[in-house]
């Protein structure tokens, strides 16, 4: 899929396909370098890792186990509560297991950090972080995330594993929509 598939629906192009490739590169080349001793648990957080989760761990150089998490903080409206409620736990034991969350977009950061706090709690012997976005404008708590793909405005974007109404996960690029759509 590209733009053109899309008519009039995107209003502009954030981050292209390329740009994540290449990237999520680097990504996967810094976090090989700092596991090289330890072997690494994904946990994906659904739906919107997915895209991510997919090419990081392709890109990267040694096997890791990966597990998958659904949480919802949305409630009814648009903006995170901070007050998280798990709709698919992990199957994996974390007791001593080195996690990287991988995440779409870090947005207020409430999400992460219970989610944090919560991993954490389980007895991990190391929780980081993994994003390939995040809104630095957004962000209402302190969080240690280290690596972050790109940061982009505060804005809604869509693409790559985000969407608006389930629908543009499948877009290969991030972007934000025409005000059309909205209406
Ligand atoms: P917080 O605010 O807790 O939110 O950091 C994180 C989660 O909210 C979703 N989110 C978005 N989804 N476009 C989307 O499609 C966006 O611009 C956006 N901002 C936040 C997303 O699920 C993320 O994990
Ligand atoms: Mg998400």
């Amino acid at each position: 899929m590209d733009q053109n598939d899309l008519g009039t629906d995107i209003e502009k192009v954030l981050v292209t396909e390329a740009q994540i490739k290449h990237r999520l590169m680097e990504l996967a080349s810094d976090i090989d370098r700092d596991y090289h001793d330890r072997e690494i648990l994904l946990v994906g957080v659904l739906k919107g890792a997915v895209m991510v989760m997919a090419d990081l761990a392709r890109a990267l150089h040694n096997p890791v186990r990966m597990d998958w998490m659904a949480v919802s903080s949305y409630g009814s409206g648009t903006k995170s509560s901070g007050v998280v409620r798990i709709l698919k736990d992990l199957d994996t034991d974390l007791k001593d297991q080195h996690v990287l969350i991988v995440e779409d977009i870090i947005d207020s950061g409430l999400t992460l950090s219970w989610l944090l706090s919560n991993l954490r709690s389980r007895g991990a012997a190391s929780v980081e972080v993994c994003t390939l976005l995040r809104k630095p404008e957004a962000l209402k708590v302190d969080l240690d995330v280290r690596y972050v793909g790109f940061d982009v405005p505060n804005e809604f974007v869509i693409g790559y594993g985000l969407d608006y109404a389930e629908k543009y996960r499948n877009v290969p690029f991030v972007a934000t929509l025409a005000p059309h759509v909205y209406r």
